[in-house]
C-alpha cells in the first residue's frame, strides 16, 4: 500500500484549546478512510490538516510530493457570493493551479458534462448557485470536487443534506475514485456511512 498522506504525532489547538492530540496514521492510495465522531470531535479540523489548509500545532502532515488534493469543506457559504452557474461551478474543478489561464479542452468538457449527468445536475446547468435547493447546491459542490483529477479526495460530511438516491450516487462515485487508485477521506457522523470504509478513524 502506498501512503499518500502521512500524519505523525499531530496535535492541534485553537487559541490554546486542544482539539486533536498525538495522532499518527497513513492515508493510503486506493482506499477509503471514514472519519467518524460526534459534533465538535475534530473531524473538520483533521480534514483541514490532511488537505493542508491548517497547519498542525505539533507533529507534521506529509503529503507525497506532487500529490493533488481535492477538498470539499463542510462550510462553503462564501461561494454563493459569486454569480456562478452550476456548469461554471463544476468546470472550476478542471482548472488546476499553474494552469488557471488555459482553456478547457474536450476532455475537460466531457468530464464536466459526465459528472453533471451522474449527479443529476444537467437540467440545472444554467441556474445560479443561489437559486438552488440545499441538496442541489451540495451536489454541485460535490461534482466540482469529484471532477478534479486528484490523488486524494477529502470530503467533509458531503452527503449530510442529500436524499437517499443522491447519497447512493455519491457513494458510487467515491468507490470508483478509490478503485481508480485515489485515496478517499470522508467525514461523517452517520455510522452507516462507515460501511464504505476500508479504514475508520473514530474521533
Ligand atoms: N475556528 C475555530 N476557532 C476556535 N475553535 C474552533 C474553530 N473551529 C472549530 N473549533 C472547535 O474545535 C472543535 C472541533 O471542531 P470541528 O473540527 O469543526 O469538529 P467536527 O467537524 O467533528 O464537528 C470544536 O470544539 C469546535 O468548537
Ligand atoms: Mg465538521
Amino acid at each position: 500500500m502506498v501512503e499518500v498522506v502521512t500524519v505523525e504525532g499531530v496535535g492541534f489547538r485553537y487559541a490554546g484549546v486542544p482539539v486533536l492530540r498525538a495522532m499518527s496514521l497513513g492515508v493510503e492510495s486506493a482506499s477509503t478512510l471514514v472519519v467518524v465522531g460526534a459534533n465538535g470531535s475534530g473531524k473538520s479540523t483533521f480534514l483541514h490538516l490532511l488537505a493542508g489548509v491548517e497547519t498542525p500545532t505539533e507533529g507534521c502532515v506529509h503529503r507525497r510530493e506532487g500529490a493533488r488534493v481535492a477538498l470539499l469543506p463542510q462550510r462553503t457559504q462564501g461561494i454563493d457570493a459569486l454569480p456562478l452557474t452550476v456548469a461554471e461551478c463544476v468546470a472550476i474543478g478542471r482548472f488546476s493551479p499553474g494552469r488557471l489561464l488555459r482553456r478547457l479542452g474536450r476532455t475537460d468538457r466531457a468530464a464536466v458534462t459526465g459528472m453533471m449527468e451522474r449527479l443529476d445536475l444537467a437540467h440545472l446547468a444554467r441556474r445560479r448557485l443561489r437559486e438552488l435547493s440545499g441538496g442541489q447546491r451540495q451536489r454541485t459542490l460535490i461534482a466540482q470536487t469529484l471532477v478534479q483529477d486528484a490523488d486524494v479526495y477529502v470530503l467533509d460530511e458531503p452527503t449530510a443534506a442529500l436524499d437517499t438516491r443522491s447519497r447512493h450516487r455519491v457513494h458510487e462515485l467515491l468507490a470508483e475514485r478509490s478503485r481508480g487508485g485515489a485515496a478517499v477521506v470522508l467525514a461523517s457522523h452517520d455510522t452507516a456511512e462507515a460501511s464504505l470504509a476500508d479504514h475508520t478513524l473514530q474521533l
